[in-house]
């Protein structure tokens, strides 16, 4: 994949100069999550993952945050900024998770299971977030239920793989999980990396913890995006599978440039992109900025109680 001549073309760079000029203008931060494309990675003030991106958030000075990842995550920038204007290049960046978690079944979780506490993934709709206890990302998910007394029943939602993935790293009894799913992680097969395995002997594994736990027992790395990128700088191998979103590529290709990055494709679309975070374009980013919508809008009451399950998780290291 040649990444550098797209933002080369005179076409994009000129995009790109009014976005640069547009973002002095609005006083405004660029963060871009690892799954953007490049053209969009170039021009950001931080690219990482949802945790890094969540602390980026609430460290600036400026007017305008513009967040070139999907909704939840502009959604939590609001929380944390509520008197900075949040705009997402396109309002239809949603997520599967998030569909896959409606608050008022989560709401009725609670009224008949008062005793447990919810741990909600990031990747759930603000009203989700209001009803939960605290929040944890898959950098910090282990730790989050760690962070929990042993014998307290929790609900890990919304994620199954990952919660699957905590369930045995932490060796909780007592936990139950929803049963959503990321469409991207959760059609990587086991199968496929195999076959992957076969072509490329000498790569080593790294996944990310949405996908299934059959194909995670075969992983030599289990983290979050960022710390996919970290582990395969440092990694002793010169080639490495990567099993998550393509887009990671272009941090995996700036920090390791000498090393052989390959994907595999997924059996829903046979391919390794997530349609929601691929909405978002160099032009929409423009339009963003310059219109200052689509924007996020939270009613006070949804943000302070939402606020409460982020706070506590970032004051977890
Ligand atoms: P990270 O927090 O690991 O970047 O994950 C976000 C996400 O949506 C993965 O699909
Ligand atoms: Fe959601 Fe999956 Fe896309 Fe991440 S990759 S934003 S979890 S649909």
């Amino acid at each position: 994949m040649e990444l550098k001549p797209a933002a080369d073309m005179p076409a994009v760079t000129a995009i790109a100069e009014e976005i640069l000029e547009l973002k002095r203008e609005r006083r405004a931060i660029l963060l871009a999550h690892h799954y953007q494309v490049p053209e969009i990675q170039e021009l950001a003030d931080a690219v990482g993952d949802s945790l890094e991106l969540a602390r980026k958030a609430r460290e600036f000075d400026g007017d305008v945050i513009a967040f070139c990842g999907v909704w939840f995550m502009a959604e939590t920038a609001k929380v944390l900024n509520p008197n900075r204007i949040v705009v997402v290049p396109d309002r239809e960046a949603g997520c599967s998770l998030v569909d896959a978690c409606p608050a008022d079944q989560v709401k009725l979780f609670r009224q008949r299971h008062p005793d447990h506490v919810i741990v909600a993934y990031i990747n759930t709709s603000v009203e989700v977030k209001a009803l939960s206890d605290i929040l944890c990302t898959s950098r910090n998910a282990v730790a989050v239920v760690n962070s929990i007394p042993r014998e307290q029943p929790i609900l890990f939602l919304p994620d199954a793989n990952l919660g699957n993935y905590v369930k045995r790293q932490t060796g909780r009894e007592n936990m139950k999980i929803w049963q959503g799913l990321c469409v991207v992680h959760a059609t990587f097969t086991a199968r496929r990396l195999a076959a992957a395995r076969a072509e490329h002997p000498e790569a080593l594994v790294a996944a990310h913890p949405e996908c299934p736990s059959e194909l995670l027992e075969q992983a030599d790395f289990i983290g979050s995006t960022s710390a996919i990128v970290e582990w395969c700088k440092k990694a002793p191998a010169r080639e490495i599978i990567v099993v998550t979103e393509s887009g990671i590529l272009h941090s995996l290709t700036r920090v390791a440039p000498d090393k052989r990055f390959y994907f595999i494709p997924n059996e829903e679309c046979n391919c390794s992109e997530c349609p929601y975070m691929k909405r978002n374009t160099l032009e929409k980013l423009r339009d963003c900025l310059k219109n200052l919508e689509p924007r996020v809008e939270i009613p006070e009451e949804i943000r302070q109680r939402a606020l409460v399950p982020l706070e506590r998780m970032l004051a977890i290291n």
